[in-house]
């Protein structure tokens, strides 16, 4: 960074402690040491103060806030891979450059996409309930207890086939699963080769075909309900439907009712349209052990979070270094 006066970065949820440190090195940064989500008021006063603002996917960026922003607001360099939190066409009109952290959540994400693929059919978190929560249910092994649905042999049905769709596709073939997926465009011929991948033009084809199915395909307006009514009660019965990506990807009601008619066997998911809020109904269906539920973790590593840190150093630092950050991203 050539620039004498240090940026002004204000960030809006604590961070790893070695990059609060680094922060606090390179730039003039305003932290959040009581981890509360700042209020949208404390944001627009943000925005007219600070030369960067660092948010994490929580943060409500949009085009209200933005319209507010000072002129000396240059950059947001989003502490997060996906950034439908952010108006990138309203910061863009404003001249305000976006970025994000992309790459270094793919394996922490792929992984636990997996294990909500195995935790679904195999009833793993309804097994450590039983003796964990309801004490005394477990009268001893027994030939019909607990049983789940094999995983070996059954077919995955990837919506999304980016960098964290193809991470779970390595993962998925080792266990024993054939990889369908459904992309924008099909995958390069030795990617498809290397997993044995069917492609899907159609979604609904693919969906009535498929065991096991895993979102992984960004929140865009174009994916909002993807996964719709119609589209769920395409899935067979003995179907299972996984999401670590964005709840607003599927349509939350329609999967709850699916779940409830039998429509669906199960689900695995990480996000929910409504965070923090997770609906009542989804955590009934949790406690009759058909669906298991997790608070948004997929990407939850310490490892995830310093590199994530390290790429909004990197973008603010190179965009003050007067060139385009590695990771901007366009409207
Ligand atoms: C992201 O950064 O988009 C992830 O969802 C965080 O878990």
């Amino acid at each position: 960074m050539t620039q004498k006066k240090k940026p002004k970065v204000y960030i809006t949820r604590r961070l790893p402690e070695v990059v609060e440190t680094r922060m606090r090195e390179l730039f003039d940064a305003e932290l959040n040491i009581d981890d509360s989500p700042r209020t949208q008021p404390e944001l627009v006063a943000a925005v007219k103060s600070a030369d960067v603002l660092v948010p994490t996917l929580t943060d409500r960026i949009d085009a209200a806030l933005i319209e507010q922003a000072g002129p000396q607001l240059k950059l947001i360099a989003c502490f997060s891979n996906g950034v439908d939190n952010v108006d990138v066409e309203a910061a863009a009109r404003k001249g305000i450059t976006v970025t994000n952290t992309p790459n270094v959540l793919t394996e922490d994400t792929a992984d636990m996409t997996m294990a909500l693929i195995l935790a679904a059919p195999r009833r793993l978190a309804e097994g450590a309930q039983i003796l964990t929560d309801r004490k005394g249910e477990w009268a001893g092994w027994s030939p019909t207890w607990m049983l789940g649905r094999r995983i070996w042999g059954k077919r995955l049905g990837i919506v999304g086939m980016g960098r964290i769709g193809t991470a779970v596709a390595k993962r998925a073939k080792a266990f024993g699963l054939s990889i369908h997926y459904h992309n924008r465009n099909r995958v390069r011929p030795d990617t498809e080769d290397a997993l044995e991948a069917t492609y899907w033009d159609s979604l609904d084809q693919m969906l009535a075909r498929v065991d096991i199915v895993s979102v992984n395909c960004p929140s865009t307006p174009a994916t909002f309900h993807l996964l719709s009514a119609r589209r769920l009660e395409l899935m067979q019965p003995t179907s299972y439907l996984v999401n670590t990506a964005r709840g607003g990807i599927v349509d939350e009601t329609a999967l709850i009712k699916c779940l409830r008619e039998g429509k669906i066997a199960g689900a695995g998911l990480d996000v929910f349209e409504n965070e923090p809020a997770v609906s009542p109904k989804l955590l009934k269906l949790a406690a009759e052990g058909k669906v298991v539920l997790l608070p948004h973790m997929s990407s939850a590593t310490i490892e995830g979070r310093v590199d994530m840190g390290e790429k909004v150093v990197i973008n603010i630092r190179t965009f003050f270094d007067g060139h385009r950050p590695p990771d901007r991203v366009l409207p």
